[in-house]
């Protein structure tokens, strides 16, 4: 099967403030399968975000290719660029919701800009997919309004309107406690589990998403580390992945180190 998300031999630099240049992604190639769950994890500034930037097309590598059911977004441009990005539906950091707009509206924004839909058929949609998501009776209520758990699900609900086949979230649970957290993670495997979508979840919240990841990739010094497996992570013989383990997993992912 064609994988959802392919990275064949990516390199993307920048210049940094010095005039040096920085490798964020230097030759990386993966896969991400189609109707799975795939998390990338790593450190700040180790280019997660920039990996999201590259699969959407709003960034360009130096070379290689980034392939999403095949195409290569590199080489898209206008229409089929456009095109391309109907398929994901996107959740980033703080969700970005309209503060003027209800939850209504904010959730309803997508089919107005994108369908011909008429009202009749908006309502009936959106009412729908706020009821999935534990909204209903919330549709007149401003951003402000609302917890910040509540604010995701909505962020969530206007995400997934035009149907996408890839869902890609960048950190999606800052700022939520832990248990909002795991209410969230719950939520992405339910929704996940439904309507069959590829997901691309960007995440600090290590391990709590591990019940959930079919697959986690490590981004490190330009370079990824990929598992089949979350729980293949804590026997990599890798020192920069065992240090990653000790400093972010918590002690019982690290008995067998301690008794090194
Ligand atoms: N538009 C840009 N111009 C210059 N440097 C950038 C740009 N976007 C990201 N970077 C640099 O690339 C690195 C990776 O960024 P990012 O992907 O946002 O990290 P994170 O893994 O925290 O999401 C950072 O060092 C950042 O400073
Ligand atoms: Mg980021």
């Amino acid at each position: 099967m064609t994988p959802a998300i392919e990275f064949k031999n990516v390199v993307k630099t920048f210049v940094k403030g010095n005039g040096g240049i920085q490798a964020v992604l230097d030759g990386v190639s993966f896969s991400i399968p189609a109707g799975k769950t795939t998390v990338i994890a790593g450190g700040s500034g180790q280019g997660k975000s920039v990996t999201l930037k590259l699969v959407l097309g709003l960034m360009q590598p130096d070379s290689g290719q980034v392939l999403v059911h095949g195409q290569d977004v590199t080489r898209a441009k206008g229409k089929k660029l456009e095109q391309l990005r109907t398929q994901f539906g996107v959740l980033f950091q703080g969700s970005a919701l309209f503060d003027s707009l209800t939850v209504f509206e904010n959730v309803a924004l997508p089919l107005r800009e994108r369908t011909g839909r008429t009202e009749p058929e908006i309502r009936q949609q959106v009412g729908k997919t706020l009821a999935q998501l534990e909204l209903t009776g919330h549709e007149d209520k401003y951003p402000a309004q609302l917890s910040g758990g509540m604010k995701k699900r909505v962020g969530l609900a206007r995400a997934m309107q035009l149907n996408p086949s890839i869902m890609l979230f960048d950190e999606p649970t800052t700022g939520l406690d832990p248990v909002m957290t795991q209410d969230i993670y719950q939520l992405f495997a339910g929704t996940q589990a439904e309507f069959g979508f590829t997901s691309v979840i960007v995440s600090h919240d290590i391990p709590k998403i591990f019940n959930l990841a079919d697959q986690v990739i490590i981004l490190n010094s330009g370079k990824m580390d990929i598992f089949d497996s979350p729980e293949k992570i804590q026997w990599s013989e890798e020192p920069h992945i065992q240090e990653f383990v000790k400093t972010t997993m918590g002690k019982i992912y690290q008995s067998h180190l301690v008794e090194k």
